[in-house]
């Protein structure tokens, strides 16, 4: 979602007749767009500051820091950088023309307010993929998982009208975009402000959208995922199969202690229930180790849980402490060595299941969408395909921006190789 609202505030600046500078060049106006899901993102933030700063020296530069951290430190981010401009939380985009006209006269700007509603701008984002594009259709979250900062940094629920998504789709489809992202924190929570119809209504009607042909969804919650749903994107051919379905932990004491509101026997009945309806399905998942209070016998049951399940793919996560959340008053007791193995650990577990799993795609055909190539050897294209597998094969077309057939060759952990059908001899 950052990467779309960094697109988002692009759109705004060129609407205001700029333009991004070249690397290397040293801009008018600098803004850094922030992730606070973690500290360490966190952190990062306040470095790169430290290293643009360096830029004031040369010319005057305006620093603006957008995002979520602005959102949760607010004025303490002039403290601790005293050079940047402006801070501006994730419902304030819209503002930035006129930020950057008070800056001219103001010191420091910071506009942290909570809108109703979803901030659409003008015109639309600036995009970095002419293919593929992601588009917000709610955001925020209403859930209070005990570690998580979301419903502090983004929000509670605020869904987008149906209408604009749509029209938002449409004029991707004419520029020539194959494949559109839906993306929402808790997006079976989506709800039209204008008709109350949710997000398989929302999926449907854009697989009436002629030129779109894959539709991707996340995030998923165990939770709130039910059987109607998956029942209505089975018939949608253009509603790519793949769910991702954060578990966070395998063991029942810890998802409680999470407050993640469902048991590990739940969040399995959910995993079968969709496969039993579309067996073919990919699902992915997010996994936290070391949260408080985890022992051994805890983290086991996570490990149970992936030889159980059997994701297609996994991203995990050492516990950070994130202010203002519940955990955080919690002792965060689990040294950070024991995260760092336990995190290896579940690594090397979900290594070898991807790798058993993607071994069985050798011999098969499958589609597509290719947006990318190798630096090195241009003939070799980078993919994903339904299931969001990364897919690099040869090719002796350029197939930039199109859906080929691929032959696989090979299955690793993190990806599947082969070649385009024609080529194959
Ligand atoms: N510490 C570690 N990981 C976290 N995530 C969210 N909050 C934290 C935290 N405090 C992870 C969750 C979530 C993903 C986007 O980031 O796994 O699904
Ligand atoms: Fe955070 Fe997801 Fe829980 Fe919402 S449902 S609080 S976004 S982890």
């Amino acid at each position: 979602m950052n990467e779309y609202d960094s697109e988002r505030i692009a759109g705004i600046l060129s609407s205001l007749s700029m333009k991004r500078a070249e690397n290397g060049e040293i801009p008018d106006i600098y803004i850094v767009n922030t992730c606070a899901v973690r500290e360490k993102s966190e952190e990062k933030l306040f470095s790169f500051l430290g290293r643009i700063k360096e830029l004031k020296k040369k010319k005057r530069v305006i620093i603006g820091v957008t995002g979520c951290v602005s959102q949760v430190e607010r004025e303490k981010i002039f403290q601790r950088a005293p050079y940047v401009d402006f801070v501006l939380g994730p419902h304030a985009y819209k503002e930035i023309p006129r930020i950057l006209e008070e800056i001219e006269k103001k010191e420091k700007v910071i506009d942290v307010r909570w809108r109703k509603e979803y901030q659409e701008i003008e015109k639309g984002p600036l995009r970095e993929s002419p293919f593929s594009a992601y588009i917000t259709v709610m955001e925020g979250c209403n859930k209070f998982c005990s570690f998580c900062i979301v419903p502090f940094a983004r929000g509670r629920e605020i869904s987008r009208s149906m209408e604009n998504i749509l029209k938002e789709a449409k004029e991707l489809a004419e520029k020539g975009y194959k494949e559109i992202q839906f993306l929402g924190q808790n997006i079976d929570a989506y709800k039209d402000p204008d008709s109350g119809a949710g997000l398989a209504e929302l999926l449907k009607k854009a697989s009436e959208i002629e030129g779109i042909e894959w539709i991707r969804f996340i995030t998923s919650h165990p939770k709130d995922i039910d059987e109607k749903f998956i029942l209505s994107i089975k018939e949608l051919e253009k509603v790519t199969k793949y769910i991702h379905l954060p578990a966070q932990a395998g063991s029942n004491s810890v998802l409680e202690r999470m407050r993640r509101g469902y048991t590990r026997e739940e969040f399995i009945e959910k995993v079968n229930m969709i496969r039993s309806h579309i067996p073919n399905i990919s699902i992915g998942t997010d996994i936290i180790v070391g949260f408080p209070g985890e022992t051994e016998e805890e983290f086991e049951d996570t490990l149970r849980l992936l030889e159980e399940v059997r994701f297609d793919n996994l991203y995990s996560f050492k516990y950070s402490p994130r202010k203002g959340t519940l955990a955080s008053r919690m002792k965060d007791d689990v040294p950070k060595q024991v995260k760092i193995e336990r995190l290896i650990k579940v690594q090397e577990l979900q290594k070898r299941i991807q790798l058993e799993k993607n071994k069985s795609f050798v011999g098969k055909i499958i589609k597509v969408l290719v947006t990318g190539s190798s630096k090195k050897d241009p003939s070799i294209y980078a993919g994903r395909d339904e299931g969001n597998r990364v897919v690099n094969f040869r090719a002796s077309k350029n197939l930039m921006g199109e859906f080929a057939q691929v032959f696989i060759e090979e299955g690793t952990p993190h990806s599947l190789k082969g070649v385009w059908v024609e080529d194959k001899v």
